[in-house]
């Protein structure tokens, strides 16, 4: 392997020569959130693509947000260290399912609009009314007409909390996220015996059994607000992708953060279960790679052009 300190004054160096921009994603190894120009949730991630004014993204993270960046920006060069980091989530709805789903639900005479986790391919996309993420779920849920049904796809956990915080009756596809899924019950449970006084936040992706036990539940920007407005050294179980520790540790170093169900191996190491796979295809030699060769890329696709619009009406425009 090659030396981290030395890829990273390549790395440097290579973004200056192609006036490149670097945007990592919290779940991304600490050291990619390093090199990083802008590090955020999905949702701020997606906004600074479309704003910046470089004319190459590296973005460190997974398909479907270099994908929206893409989208949000087809005259950039949108890069990415590895493009088979895809998400279960945006895996577990095809858009051909997706299709025949709404069709009979339409035949039945059932007034939907379908709003889709941003965790999705930009084909499934284009079938959705709206896109929301973790961080702008509720207002944008609050933009559909009350006369329709929602059909929220593909996460069943985050819908079902979104539905229970909006009042909004939703029809549910049956997806999840591979890392949030696997939570443990017993083992937060026990961290929070070991530390009583500690403050629980868990992403809306954790099933309701964890959601439940919740002092905190929101996205990671929310998180890192949330932690960062607290000046007294507190503890916090956190219940999300353990990258997630990096920023945390950053913005309130005056806290301890233990991530959940890291500290329950009994060789005291990080669980690698609340590991995304997936964000850890990301690696600072495919970024120095992906920089220097000027690619793998994501090529704008003609049916790309179908996704622009509800992508850009639900991310980039606020409520009228
Ligand atoms: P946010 O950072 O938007 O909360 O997203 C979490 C996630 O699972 C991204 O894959
Ligand atoms: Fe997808 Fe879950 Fe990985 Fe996020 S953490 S990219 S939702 S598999």
């Amino acid at each position: 392997a090659e030396d981290p300190l030395e890829l990273m004054d390549e790395i440097e160096a290579l973004k200056k020569e192609r006036n490149a921009a670097i945007l990592s994603h919290f779940y991304t190894d600490g050291d990619l959130q390093e090199i990083a120009d802008f590090t955020g949730d999905s949702l701020k991630l997606a906004r600074d693509a479309a704003s910046i004014t470089n004319p190459v993204i590296v973005f460190c993270g997974v398909h479907f947000m270099g994908e929206s960046a893409k989208i949000l920006s087809p005259e950039k060069t949108v890069l990415m260290p590895d493009l088979q980091a895809g998400c279960s989530l945006a895996e577990s709805c095809q858009p051909e399912d997706l299709a025949r789903f709404q069709n009979e639900l339409r035949a039945a005479g059932r007034d939907i609009q379908t709003v889709a986790y941003i965790n999705t391919s930009a084909a499934v996309k284009s079938l959705c009314d709206w896109i929301v993420t973790s961080g702008n779920a509720r207002e944008i849920i609050d933009r559909v007409p009350a006369d329709k049904e929602i059909l929220f796809v593909p996460d069943q956990h985050l819908g079902r909390y979104l539905s229970e915080v909006t009042g909004r009756k939703m029809i549910l596809w049956p997806g999840s996220c591979m890392v949030h899924e696997v939570f443990s019950i017993q083992d937060l449970l026990r961290a929070k015996r070991n530390n009583p006084q500690a403050i629980i936040m868990a992403h809306p992706e954790c099933p309701r059994n964890i959601l439940e036990h919740a002092d905190v539940i929101g996205g990671t920007e929310k998180m890192r607000r949330h932690v960062a407005a607290i000046a007294e050294p507190t503890t916090f179980l956190v219940a999300t992708e353990a990258n997630m520790i990096h920023p945390l540790q950053k913005i309130a170093p005056q806290h301890t953060f233990i991530p959940v169900p890291g500290i329950m191996t009994s060789t005291g190491e990080t669980c690698a279960c609340n590991r995304c796979p997936h964000m850890a295809r990301n690696t600072l030699q495919k970024v120095r790679d992906a920089l220097r060769d000027m690619q793998p890329e994501i090529v704008w696709q003609p049916f790309f052009a179908d996704a622009q619009e509800v992508l850009r009406r639900s991310l980039l425009e606020p409520a009228k």
